[in-house]
């Protein structure tokens, strides 16, 4: 039987193997012992990465996926640049294109994916990031205060709905200079575009995808406009000018923003959401931050290593090559197990344990790495490290307060429901 595992960008067929595993919702809850079987079987003498029976690889040693990810004989569109495998092509489904929502740079290989990124990349300058740090600690204070007051009334509160959800939304809100009146709307879209990051589930899903996509071009299309008449020391003016000068259509800095969108928002709500519940799984861990709240940083570090919110990426390779000794063919396709690469012992001493107080912390590939690496690290990583200290400094006795309920999905994880308590 074979089922198709979807990342933002590509659809990779796997099928009746060790690898098909990950689509099974066992493992989806839990993918930890499957990294650890197929990292097994690709360190084994005469082993090598596992191959699906569709001709799929994937990797899951830290150097393996590094490797991977940091060569550019692999992209992410077959070899010709086109994106649909032909019936019956190499590979069988090894790579198919994804339709309802354009994900712009994580859908580009270059010379399109060097210079579009060009010209997102200035909205995560240092001083962008300071002005970003000061919106995010605004909100997230605002957010706990309603927070710990529904805990005062209620006797409990939800992490992800009242704290790990609206922060990312509002900062990339402030990011992209959206209007308050259409940050509601934007919000809704963004959680619905979000869920593509984790492939399409049906056809249902996939006319939601659309009917977002073309509420969010029109609101960006008017943004632009806005920004071309009046520009603004902000991302959207750069993208404006940036079409007035040739130097990109409109369909492609349309894609560029709801990227944005998309890429930042379920994203750091699960790292929010990980880092919590790993936090208080442990309650050493826990009274570690709150001793501490400058160890907040090195939290956040120790979640994107332990638990990442983006599980796995692939790649597609644009010749006949190989990785640790097994052949790839041209136009097949590659999965990256990222969460695999964190729980690797070569890499991480002891790595099943989170230990927030962890040295070099920093070395995983939550990220990704190479062409793709986040754009949107440093804010990511500010959104919860600001998150993380004032949860520790207002609310030290935080405790779980109900069943969390987990997201059931193949790329992103976290949860989706986490209710917890200040236990004041
Ligand atoms: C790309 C993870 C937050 C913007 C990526 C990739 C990963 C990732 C793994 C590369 C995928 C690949 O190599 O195929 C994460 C995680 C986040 C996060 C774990 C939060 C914890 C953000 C934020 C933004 C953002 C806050 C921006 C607001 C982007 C963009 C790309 C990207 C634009 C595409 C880069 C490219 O293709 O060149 N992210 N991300 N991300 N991320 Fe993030």
């Amino acid at each position: 039987q074979i089922g198709v595992l979807r990342t933002g960008g590509l659809a990779l067929a796997v099928g009746g193997d060790r690898v098909a595993r990950l689509l099974h919702r066992p493992w989806r809850l839990d993918p930890y012992p499957v990294y650890r079987d197929l990292r097994a079987a690709q360190i084994a003498p005469g082993g090598g990465p596992v191959r699906s029976r569709t001709g799929i690889t994937a990797v899951a040693t830290h150097a393996s996926c590094a490797a991977v990810l940091r060569d550019r004989r692999f992209g992410v569109r077959l070899a010709d640049g086109r994106r649909r495998m032909d019936e019956g092509g190499a590979g069988g489904a090894a790579a198919a294109v994804f339709e309802p929502v354009d994900l712009s740079l994580l859908t580009l290989d270059p010379p399109d994916h060097t210079r579009l990124r060009r010209l997102a990349q200035p909205a995560f300058s240092p001083h962008r990031l300071v002005e970003y740090r000061a919106v995010a600690e605004d909100v997230a204070a605002r957010l706990l205060d309603e927070a710990l007051a529904r805990d005062r009334r209620e006797g409990r509160f939800d992490l992800v709905r009242d704290l790990a959800s609206p922060l990312p939304i509002t900062v990339i809100s402030a990011l992209l200079a959206v209007p308050a009146v259409d940050r509601e709307r934007f919000a809704r879209w963004g959680r619905v575009l979000g869920s593509a990051l984790d492939g399409v589930r049906s056809p249902a899903h996939a006319r939601q995808l659309a009917d977002s996509t073309a509420d969010l071009r029109e609101l960006f299309g008017g943004l632009l406009e806005l920004r071309r008449r009046e520009p603004g020391d902000d991302v959207v003016s750069a993208l404006a000018t940036a079409v007035d000068d040739g130097g990109a259509t409109v369909d492609e800095v349309l894609a560029l923003a709801q990227l944005l969108l998309v890429a930042g928002f379920e994203t750091t709500t699960n790292l929010i959401g990980n880092a919590v519940r790993a936090l208080l799984a442990e309650p050493g861990q826990w009274r570690a931050l709150t001793g501490d709240p400058s160890l907040a940083a090195a939290a956040v570090e120790e979640t994107l290593r332990f638990d990442p919110p983006v599980q796995l990426t692939a790649r597609v390779a644009h010749e006949d090559t190989e990785v640790d000794g097994v052949p790839i063919r041209r136009d097949h396709g590659v999965l990256v197990l990222l969460g695999a690469a964190g729980r690797d012992p070569a890499a991480h001493r002891d790595p099943d344990r989170f230990d927030v107080r962890r040295a070099r912390t920093s070395a995983h590939l939550a990220f990704s790495s190479g062409a793709h690496y986040c754009l949107g690290a440093p804010l990511a990583r500010l959104e919860a490290e600001v998150a993380l200290r004032l949860l520790a400094e207002r609310a030290p006795r935080l405790r779980v307060a109900g069943r969390a309920v987990p997201r059931v999905a193949t790329v992103l994880r976290g949860p989706l429901r986490f209710p917890v308590s200040a236990g004041a």
